[in-house]
């Protein structure tokens, strides 16, 4: 196809994910959730991967219910058996894995002061290591086949000290996901696999809701937000779908934010 014909194809047939396979991290709920429904949503058969086997299971259903393709698979993603086994599976179901979300994450709150070493170990292993394991797993296929999509989740506190929260384990587990993020994007630039993330700002999700330090500070934040309120999950769903598809074939390393305006002020 002519570079000028392809202007003239639908950009939304191109955004379709039709026979593509996708794998989701922590889709038992919240933004993972939000991320595998719109996945299938666009056309993708979907691995529902969580800790949580029933919450997987649910939204599995979900998925088959409004008629998509869907499996759910139990895992910790700091076990890289389960992951591998959650990769197998995939492509066992599927025929092949070309898309991963790798979505997992802990939020813990702490004063500098009072973090200790086991909690900052306990980001870095959740929110982190298991992300870039997960990452050299994944891409293992889609270096063979030359083409792959891989998008982590990450978060607007790699711009910005989210505040008056105090978070420095999980901000610093974040960056880390970012530097990752690049540096894979950069190595496997040539050979079709490419490595995005996003950063939400907050989001109204369980993560919020039910902590007891967070859930009070919301009156707070909206102070920060040039939009006004929190993000939904559904603010973040459709940037999966163009990071997963072709459409967005010429961006790597990228860290696509999206945070109502929060870094602005
Ligand atoms: N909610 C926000 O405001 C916000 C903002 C920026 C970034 N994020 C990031 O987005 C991601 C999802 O956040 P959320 O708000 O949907 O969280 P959530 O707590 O609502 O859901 C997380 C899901 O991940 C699963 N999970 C947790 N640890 C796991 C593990 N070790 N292995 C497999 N699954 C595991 C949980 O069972 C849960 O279903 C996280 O990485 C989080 O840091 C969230």
């Amino acid at each position: 196809m002519t570079e000028e014909s392809t202007l003239h194809t639908d950009v939304l047939a191109r955004m379709r994910l039709d026979r593509r396979s996708a794998l989701v991290t922590g889709a038992g709920q919240g933004i993972g959730r939000g991320f595998a429904l719109a996945l299938a949503q666009a056309g993708a058969s979907v691995t529902v991967v969580d800790l949580d086997n029933s919450r997987a299971e649910s939204v599995a259903h979900e998925i088959v219910a409004a008629g998509g393709k869907a499996i759910a698979v139990k895992a910790d993603v700091t076990d890289e058996d389960a992951v591998q086994n959650a990769i197998d599976l995939t492509i066992a179901e599927f025929g092949e894995l070309t898309i991963a979300v790798n979505n997992a994450g802990i939020n813990r709150n702490a004063a500098a002061e009072d973090t200790t070493l086991d909690d900052w170990d306990l980001h870095q292993r959740i929110n982190t290591r298991a992300v870039f394991r997960s990452c050299q797993l994944e891409a293992a296929s889609m270096l063979q086949r030359g083409y792959g999509k891989i998008i982590n989740t990450a978060s607007m506190s790699t711009l910005l000290v989210p505040h008056p929260q105090k978070q420095i384990a999980y901000n610093v587990s974040k960056a880390g996901v970012v530097a990752l993020t690049r540096t894979l994007a950069a190595e496997w630039a040539d050979r079709g696999v490419r490595v995005n993330c996003i950063s939400p700002g907050i989001v109204r999700t369980a993560l919020i809701e039910e902590s007891d330090e967070l859930r009070p500070l919301v009156s707070r934040w909206l102070q920060d937000i040039p939009l006004g309120r929190l993000a939904e999950v559904s603010d973040i769903q459709a940037a999966v779908v163009y990071l997963a598809g072709g459409t967005s074939d010429y961006m790597t390393g990228h860290n696509l934010v999206i945070e109502g305006g929060q870094s602005l002020w």
